[in-house]
């Protein structure tokens, strides 16, 4: 199975720029978080079967590949990324039985299924650590990373988890360290020892082999890290690895690969999904989440949103892989909050806002992945209480705040700005009891406000957020502008509305989003004067642009005209 698929559909046939021509170009991503999704048998946990009941949604949403969230044998201290079979199923997701009927079924739909890999790190169940964690002669110690206590006979050095707290812990049979920069049952795999890495080779191609479309690999940008110099991001190896995995593995395969990279820049982006780089096929950077974060707090402490910084940060990237590598497009995932309640207005327009965020997104140059419930405009969950949540990083970081004194309110707040759990409530299928997304009480909460966001409701609403997302991923495959299309941005200062046109030959696109709850008058730039087609609005269609616009609050269209017209 060499091929997932041939080059993209129709209506691709001008070449854009020089960029190389490749069928994730026209795609459209969607993420599932399996725990969260769809339970089929009742236990209150979403399941590989319920994803597989799901396809013939997902396809009428017009979505080319689905990643799933990891889906493997795992403890589930972080809800899977703690893996301790590569490849084996979670039983409670299902059977490699389930995987391979759901491939099959996605294919048959012309879907392809994304795995989550998780390799900067295992759970400690994997066997591999319990062989390691023996001793210093088992054959297995140098798979992961051990050092000696520090000089004061405490940790080795002041590497801290991303979870909170160090790094480090202390094995006592051995009395050394092993590093983990999540949680100490994620310890981190030891990339320097070539075993390690021939392991993990064949257990991608142990997957490549079933027919996947891809890979999202999980904070992959720390792969190259060097422990006693404290560099846990972009280290020197990171590039000869990533370059060794792509010779061994997909290479020679036309999938997808996404890196999670936090610590991408548009100069590493290029390293990393770069034409002659034989990488990967993009990175997710986030520059534009970090960039709303308090610079003290973190996120646990809201901040004002700031669009003219948004803008300056998406049309950075933008120009910088204009002709080279390729942007992945996200507003969120499963470690994030829901788009609506953070760039947008969830209470007072929740419609037009989820729309005018999807039209901004998608209609950018780039990848765009749909978050699970995205499409449907789900909001971030109003928890109350700390026992609500579930997820570790939320968990451990209200203990570490409150100890220093934070109160147990203001850490709520925050979490509830921020916290990844805002996303992993249950997908709201219908107004059934549980969302319709179990028949048991679910693992966290549903959101309650189901009975009125549903899929149920929205799919047969044409005026519905859902059936918006469905018009754009239909006008990428039908326009190659929105694909390969030359960006420029206008009135980067405009501290409320966002202008950007995309140029090919001799068709122009502009759009325009209104970010704010108000009117605005905006002034047209003569160079965007435009008569044309509207082909996606969230109020009336707008079909031409002279002098002075009045928009509407979170009013965001897209008008197609050409070169020749500008007046
Ligand atoms: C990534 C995942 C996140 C997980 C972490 C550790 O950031 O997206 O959910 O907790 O890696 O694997
Ligand atoms: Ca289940």
């Amino acid at each position: 199975m060499d091929q997932f698929r041939e080059q993209p559909s129709s209506g691709l046939s001008t070449a854009g720029g020089q960029i190389e021509r490749k069928w994730w170009h026209g795609s459209t991503v969607y993420q599932v978080y399996p725990r969260s999704f769809a339970d089929s048998n009742g236990d209150g946990i979403g399941d590989i079967p319920g994803i597989t009941s799901k396809l013939d949604y997902v396809q009428s949403l017009g979505i080319d590949v689905l990643w799933l969230s990891p889906i493997f044998k795992s403890p589930m201290d972080d809800n899977g990324y703690d893996i301790s079979d590569y490849q084996d199923i979670a039983p409670e997701f299902g059977t490699l039985a389930d995987f391979d009927h759901l491939v099959v079924e996605a294919r048959k739909r012309g879907i392809g299924i994304l795995l989550d890999l998780v390799v900067n790190h295992t759970s400690d169940e994997h066997p591999w650590f319990l062989e390691s964690r023996k001793g210093p002669d088992n054959p297995f110690r140098d798979f992961y990373i051990w050092r000696k206590p520090g000089p004061n006979g405490g940790v080795p050095n002041k590497l801290m988890s991303s979870f909170g707290g160090t790094a480090w812990t202390l094995d006592p049979q051995s009395g050394e360290y092993y590093l983990h920069l999540f949680s100490r049952r994620q310890p981190d795999l030891n990339w320097e020892n070539p075993k390690v890495r021939e392991e993990i080779y064949k257990m991608m191609n142990w997957w490549l082999e079933r027919g996947i479309a891809g890979f999202r690999m999980d904070v992959i940008d720390h792969i190259g890290k060097q422990v006693d110099q404290a560099i846990v991001y972009d280290g020197p190896h990171l590039h000869d690895y990533l370059q060794e995995m792509s010779r061994e593995t997909y290479g020679s395969r036309n999938v997808l690969t996404v890196g999670e990279c936090w610590s991408a820049t548009p100069g590493s982006a290029l390293l990393y999904s770069g034409r002659d780089r034989h990488e990967l096929s993009m990175v997710f950077q986030f520059e534009h989440v970090t960039r709303q974060w308090d610079p003290t707090y973190g996120k646990w402490r809201a901040k004002p949103f700031d669009l003219v910084d948004l803008k300056a940060v998406l049309s950075k990237w933008q120009y910088a892989l204009a002709e080279d590598g390729w942007n992945a497009l996200f507003w969120g995932n499963h470690d994030l909050p829901r788009a609506i309640s953070k760039y947008g207005d969830a209470k007072g327009y929740p419609v037009e806002s989820a729309k005018m965020l999807a039209t901004a997104l998608h209609l950018l140059k780039g990848t765009p992945f749909v978050y699970q419930g995205e499409e449907i405009g789900m909001t971030n969950m109003p928890f109350t209480t700390i026992d609500q949540y579930r997820d570790i990083e939320t968990l451990n970081m209200h203990r570490l705040h409150v100890e220093a004194g934070l109160s147990p309110e203001d850490f709520i707040r925050g979490a509830n700005e921020n916290g990844r759990d805002n996303a992993r409530t249950p997908m709201q299928w219908s107004k059934d009891p549980y969302g319709g997304f179990s028949t048991a009480l679910p693992w966290i909460e549903v959101n309650p406000n189901y009975t009125t966001i549903n899929a149920e409701t929205e799919v047969s609403d044409e005026r519905s957020v859902f059936n918006h997302y469905r018009k754009l991923i239909a006008l990428r495959k039908n326009h190659a502008v929105i694909v390969y299309g030359a960006y420029q941005s206008w009135l980067d200062q405009h501290p409320d509305v966002m202008v950007y046109s995309r140029i090919l030959d001799d068709e122009r696109l502009v759009v325009i989003a209104n970010f704010s709850g108000r009117d605005v008058e905006l002034t047209i730039p003569n160079e965007l004067k435009t008569k044309g087609r509207c082909l996606i609005s969230n109020y009336d269609p707008v079909d031409a642009l002279d002098g002075v616009v009045t928009l509407r609050p979170y009013e965001a269209f897209a008008i197609l005209g050409s070169t020749s017209m500008t007046d």
